[in-house]
């Protein structure tokens, strides 16, 4: 079978196109694109029919699992792949170990070192509960995370652009730093015993929920991520779609009731608002899926993340 690989502007990636089998994979075609040309790693191709560039459709996403020649039309002998280069890769897990791995070793520094001396602060630095607690709430948080990644998460896609590592990793470990340096500030002054007690109190109970929702996600999947999007049920999710979303927008609202700074309710209103984005999108997806015609399931009405607002 004749395979001509173009880049989008119409130009030929390898002179002359591929001779491969009939019965070979779009991973096998990934693999001899590889061998051609050795900075081309499959994770980071990315290979589409081709597709008028004035048409509002999307272009069709080979999926690597499926026979080639399924995607000629009958037409068996030729065919033409546009090839996309996403740049160097990372798996998912490593994105999600770096992101998380910044907040939990930041965080202590602020804590267990004379960070505020260094900074010009004489006065005595008096520790209350309140800020120990919040110690072991924020690393346990994280440490679920980093868990949760590897242990819990069956995620659909292999690997993420490299850049999302740096982004990300701002994101996270910036705001560590901005919540640590008001938390354990000399001059923080702590809520009553009553309120820590209700903020973290709930925050726990929030985060118990989070790792049950996380668990009945993971169990929409097979072992190695197979079996695409899924109908969440069960627990939560028989009432919002992103429920382990709003656990987490829970469980720092729970946080900030007991520690009371301000940057730790921008993080809050930051992470709610990039939460509920994602909610949305994915909540559109489940109700496109599942849209109740030939023979497919209707998406049950559920709020999206936030009940009673959203
Ligand atoms: N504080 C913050 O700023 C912040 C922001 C975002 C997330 N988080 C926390 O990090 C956690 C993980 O975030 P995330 O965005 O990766 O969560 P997510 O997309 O909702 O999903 C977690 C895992 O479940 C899978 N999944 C989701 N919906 C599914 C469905 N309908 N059928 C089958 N599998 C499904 C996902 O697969 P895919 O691999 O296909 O996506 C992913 O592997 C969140 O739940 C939250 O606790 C915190």
């Amino acid at each position: 079978m004749k395979v001509t690989v173009t880049t989008r502007s119409g130009r030929e990636l390898i002179n002359g196109g591929l001779d491969i089998d009939t019965t070979a994979t779009v991973a096998d075609l990934e693999d001899a694109i590889h061998q051609r040309i050795k900075k081309y790693h499959p994770s980071r191709q990315r290979l589409t029919l081709p597709h008028h560039p004035q048409s509002k459709e999307k272009p069709i996403v080979l999926q690597y699992k499926k026979v080639l020649k399924d995607y000629t039309n009958g037409n068996s002998d030729t065919i033409t792949i546009v090839f996309k280069d996403l740049g160097p890769q990372v798996s998912y897990r490593t994105l999600f170990f770096f992101e998380y791995l910044g907040p939990l070793l930041l965080y202590p520094l602020f804590y267990y070192f004379p960070v505020y001396q260094y900074l010009g602060y004489q006065t005595k630095h008096v520790i209350y509960p309140v800020q120990t607690y919040t110690l072991y709430y924020w690393c346990l948080h994280y440490f679920k995370r980093i868990m949760e990644t590897f242990f819990v998460h069956r995620f659909s896609h292999a690997t993420s652009p490299v850049s999302n590592v740096f982004r990300n990793c701002a994101y996270y470990w910036t705001f560590a730093c901005f919540i640590a340096y008001y938390v354990n500030h000399p001059l923080y002054m702590p809520v009553s015993e009553f309120q820590m007690k209700i903020g973290f109190g709930f925050g726990l109970i929030m985060q118990v929920a989070n790792l049950y929702c996380h668990i009945i996600l993971r169990n929409l999947r097979g072992r190695n991520g197979n079996g695409g999007y899924q109908i969440p049920r069960g627990f939560l999710f028989n009432f919002v779609t992103c429920a382990n979303y709003t656990t987490e927008i829970y469980q720092w609202l729970g946080f900030n009731v007991a520690t009371q700074t301000v940057a730790g309710y921008i993080f809050l209103v930051v992470a709610a608002s990039i939460m509920t984005n994602w909610a949305l999108a994915k909540h559109r997806r489940l109700k496109k899926l599942f849209d109740g015609k030939e023979g497919r399931p209707k998406y049950p009405q559920r709020w999206v993340i936030l009940p009673p607002f959203l």
